[in-house]
């Protein structure tokens, strides 16, 4: 293999890693609202959070299973980007993860175009596909960050089905 295609798969494995490891600290940061969520009897919006910590957990083994693909010798990693926030109240958990998720789509975009720089197609590809759940996410995030902010109590009263 050239030095030139090791450096590209160098490059690419590089915003597998980092992306798995956003993904990481997302699946941590939002199953612990999850808990919170559902320790304060807002069973809808808890259950819908663990819904989306269930994606990112795809997410995260989808970027695994592609760097396995490319060098099946190496390990993915495990390292957790950033820090999980703990404590956070109802009031504020949408709008953090709409911000969060509209900064992993802003990222992830930037990651796409390296795989694309680096020729690698089906890695860019995963990427797309990725942001396209992620903007998903936002739009469930910022919907309810609305609801919360114009309604408040009302809004949060009716939360409480579910599981
Ligand atoms: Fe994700
Ligand atoms: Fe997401």
């Amino acid at each position: 293999m050239s030095t030139e295609c090791n450096k590209q798969i160098t490059n690419v494995i590089e915003v597998l890693n980092k992306a798995r490891s956003m993904e990481l600290c997302a699946i941590l940061q939002y199953l612990n609202q999850h808990y919170g969520l559902d320790d304060d009897d807002y069973g809808q919006l808890a259950s819908a959070v663990k819904k989306i910590a269930i994606d990112e957990m795809k997410h995260a083994e989808a970027f695994a299973e592609r760097i396995k693909e490319i060098d099946g010798s190496l390990e993915p990693t495990t390292e957790i980007h950033g820090k999980v926030i703990r404590g956070q109240e109802a009031e504020e958990i949408f709008s953090f993860n709409a911000n969060s998720e509209q900064e992993t789509m802003a990222i992830y975009n930037n990651f796409m175009k390296i795989c694309r720089e680096n020729n690698d197609s089906i890695s860019a590809t995963l990427f797309e596909k990725i942001i396209g759940e992620e903007q998903k996410h936002f739009n469930y995030f910022d919907d309810t960050a609305t609801h919360i902010k114009k309604l408040g109590n009302s809004f949060l009263a009716r939360q409480t089905a579910g599981n």
